[in-house]
């Protein structure tokens, strides 16, 4: 049966580098008989600019009745004025909960030609390969009571709450488990449980789940250690469990261990494994439109689609070894260029990742 892709590219570069990932697709479906039909829909402010909302029905809808869904980025200075409601996050806010999207899977990993663009020692980096696993859905980002007030001494103040229920926990947990398992077995969980009681039930919980997966080495870390850490010695990690807030900002530094944050793709999964997936860049509103974006971060999370929603290993690895081959010709956008390498554009780089693919056929 035919799947269907819904694609949302949104704003800033993400229409650039969603280009360069539909002419990957293209090319997998006329060249490798991949079976997909692709329908895009708005997202983020360029929804807000077309319908005045940031997240139109007809997105959600699509989306729901999608196999799986491509996202490129949202958000830009030009919404930054408008109330929360009304700003490009929350499309992508309200897709990750309105479909239950709780599980994030965000992979680092250093592809061998780029040892020099990271700005870490080669020996400290070399080899990385680490997984983030990232709640997605629940903590700060979506806990109430939220917002601005004016405080009995008449001024402004503002508020967010962090609650995690032990379901949510545990949900999460299992996840992590489970990807520990196929990998090197070893799952760090990240808290900040000597504060903050909300984690400190996150580690209660975590604890209880992994009872379940003995086979599994369960650690535990605070999360102001566990970013020096990432850049002490990132090798020490296999799996890190963590919530949504922290997620964020442990996989922004991770993501720059590998070279650059333009390489790292990202899962976010349901419980049924149905799955949104998308750069853990951001916009770059700074570059858009300028033809100079990384776009492997999105391929890479084709990648991860074919993989992880539609159970399609072999294409998945075609796609992964072609950015390799593209990587080996000296192929490099600006944000992985080192000297001795070629400085490609966007198009460039999406034309070489599909020549590589396309020479695998043969
Ligand atoms: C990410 C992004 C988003 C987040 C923003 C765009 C809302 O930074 O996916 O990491 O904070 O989750
Ligand atoms: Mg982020």
């Amino acid at each position: 049966m035919t799947k269907k892709i819904a694609i949302l590219p949104g704003d800033g570069i993400g229409p650039e580098i969603v280009n360069e990932t539909i002419k990957v697709l293209d090319a997998l479906r006329s060249g490798f008989g991949l079976n997909v039909e692709t329908e895009q829909g708005l997202i983020g402010g360029a929804a807000y600019d077309a319908t005045g909302t940031p997240f139109p029905e007809a997105t959600l809808k699509l989306a729901q009745d999608a196999d799986a869904i491509l996202l490129g980025a949202v958000g830009g200075p030009k919404w930054e004025p408008l109330d929360y409601a009304l700003r490009p996050e929350r499309g992508l806010l309200g897709l990750r909960a309105g479909l239950e999207l709780f599980a994030n899977l965000r992979p680092a990993l250093l592809y061998p030609q780029l040892l020099d663009a990271s700005t870490l020692k080669a020996d400290v980096v070399s080899n990385l390969d680490l997984m983030i696993i990232r709640e997605l859905t629940g903590g700060i980002y979506f806990g109430k009571p939220r917002g601005r007030r004016i405080n009995d001494s008449n001024k402004r103040e503002g508020y967010n709450t962090l609650v995690y229920s032990e379901s949510e926990i545990s949900r999460i947990a299992h996840i992590g488990f489970q990807i520990a398992r196929k990998r090197q077995k070893r799952l760090c969980s990240i808290d900040k449980a000597n504060v903050l009681e909300c984690t400190e039930l996150w580690r209660e919980v975590v604890i209880e789940v992994g009872k379940e997966y003995p086979d599994v080495a369960l650690s535990h870390m605070y999360v102001d250690n566990a970013a020096m850490q990432l850049v002490r010695n990132p090798k020490q990690f296999d799996v890190m469990l963590t919530d949504n807030l922290f997620g964020d900002i442990l996989s922004d530094c991770a993501a720059m261990l590998t070279g650059s944050i333009g390489m790292l793709p990202s899962a976010s999964l349901d419980k049924n494994g149905k799955g949104m997936y998308e750069p853990i860049h951001g916009s770059a509103p700074d570059i858009a439109g300028r033809n100079v974006a990384n776009p492997i971060a999105t391929v890479l999370s084709l990648a991860m689609l074919l993989r992880y929603s539609f159970d399609d290993d072999a294409t998945a690895t075609h796609i992964e070894q072609a950015i390799q081959a593209a990587l080996d010709a000296g192929c490099r956008t600006a944000d992985i260029y080192s000297e001795g390498t070629r400085k490609v554009s966007t198009t460039e780089m999406g034309d070489a990742i599909v020549s590589a693919l396309l020479a695998r056929k043969s």
